[in-house]
């Protein structure tokens, strides 16, 4: 099958090397890149040698971001052209969008590397899902957070230092403020909770805690407290129907499995009501991880594999009834919060009684009026 890559960066040359150096039955004819690339001759500039090229069957989207990345896989589909993408906010903006294209034009649309970078993360989801009921997923989801924290923890090295190290491994996105806000991490859990829970979780409904500023202050008190910090997501469906979805940095004790999870790794898990828990481990981003995985997806779509069916309903992620302790590290005078939530303060952090992640934002706000710097994290029960 012939296929073209659009963007040429870290994930779109990852897979296109992967096409050309392995035996996959995927030949990439054409690749779209901004600048000429004179020493490449598949190389284009004008998306419409690959629109209009009747022998490319399928279009595989790793430019990032929202524009024009929509207007080149809407047009593809509506040639007629298979469309996979490594693109989660493309994904997550335009879920109901695309996947209404995609059947409309009698296409497939598939995007496994979106979410947990080489991990068969979604495509695994979708299998148990053929005869299982998820109730959660959750999980590590964002490789440049994980590794900023793990250099941190491991080596003692400062936060600006491992994220300009993550931007040159190519985990991070072209703005890393997506990674380091947790809006990345949110994009990704949307995702999978839409696919999971068979409905559309509006992208603007989750709350995310990032780790934007996280000091090494705040790993010694991590320590201190026999805790390692890793930035989680988690979405649930309650029996009536509810989905809560967040993501928060998390203090879990040493031996949960998400703590060894090193460098740029993620983890993702999910529970069903027959498998049980499962949890699926790898590189959740770079070149050849998540190139492979783009390249996975043509190749089931060569394959003729069953297309991904969308779920339909937008809903709300309702946070109220998720409850658990806080770690907030600020110079915020914690007396003026009500004092029936605090169970410690420590210097400069305390620890909270269990709230919601609602009010555990509620308060953030509060907080963040006078100290935009301060520093919440999730503690797992
Ligand atoms: N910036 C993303 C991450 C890339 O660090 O996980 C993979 O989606």
């Amino acid at each position: 099958m012939k296929a073209a890559i659009l963007g040429y960066g870290f994930v779109g040359s990852g897979a296109y090397e992967i096409t050309r150096d392995f035996p996959t039955g995927i030949e990439v004819k054409r690749v779209l890149t901004r600048t000429p690339r004179p020493q490449l001759p598949f190389v284009t500039q004008d998306f419409n040698d690959i629109l209009n090229d009747p022998e490319i069957e399928v279009v595989a989207e790793a430019m990032g971001g929202l524009h024009p990345a929509y207007e080149y896989v809407t047009a593809a589909m509506k040639a007629g052209k298979h469309v996979v993408s490594a693109n989660k906010q493309l994904i997550c903006h335009y879920y109901e969008e695309l996947f209404a294209l995609a059947k409309e034009n009698g296409v497939q649309l598939r995007f496994t590397p979106s979410a947990g970078g080489g991990i068969p993360w979604l495509c695994n989801l979708l299998r148990v899902k053929r005869c299982d009921e998820i109730s959660e997923v959750s999980g590590i989801l964002n490789g440049t957070t994980n590794y900023i924290l793990h250099c941190m923890t491991q080596g003692g090295l400062p936060f600006d230092q491992v994220l300009a190290d993550a931007q040159r491994k190519g985990y991070a996105e072209a703005d890393p403020s997506a990674d380091i806000d947790g809006i990345d991490a949110l994009r990704k859990c949307a995702i999978s909770a839409s696919l999971a829970f068979d409905t559309i979780v509006e992208e603007d409904s989750l709350q995310a805690f990032g780790i934007r500023h996280i000091t090494k202050a705040d790993v010694d008190n991590f320590r201190s407290l026999g805790k390692v910090c890793k930035l989680l997501v988690k979405a649930k469906k309650y029996d009536d129907g509810r989905i809560a979805a967040f993501v928060e940095p998390t203090l879990l004790s040493s031996d949960a499995p998400e703590s060894a999870v090193p460098l740029n790794g993620n983890m993702t898990t999910l529970v069903g009501k027959w498998i049980g828990r499962l949890s699926l481990m790898g590189q959740g981003a770079g070149k050849y991880p998540t190139g492979s995985s783009l390249v996975q997806d043509m190749i089931d779509i060569s394959e003729h594999a069953a297309p991904i069916k969308a779920g339909s309903g937008m809903v709300k992620a309702d946070n109220s009834a998720e409850v658990h302790s806080y770690y907030i590290r600020s110079d915020f005078n914690f007396r003026e919060i009500k004092e029936d939530i605090l169970v410690e303060v420590n210097g400069q952090y305390c620890i909270t009684e269990p709230m919601s992640v609602a009010d555990a934002h509620k308060l953030a706000e509060h907080i963040r009026k006078t100290d935009p710097a301060a520093f919440f994290a999730g503690i797992s029960e």
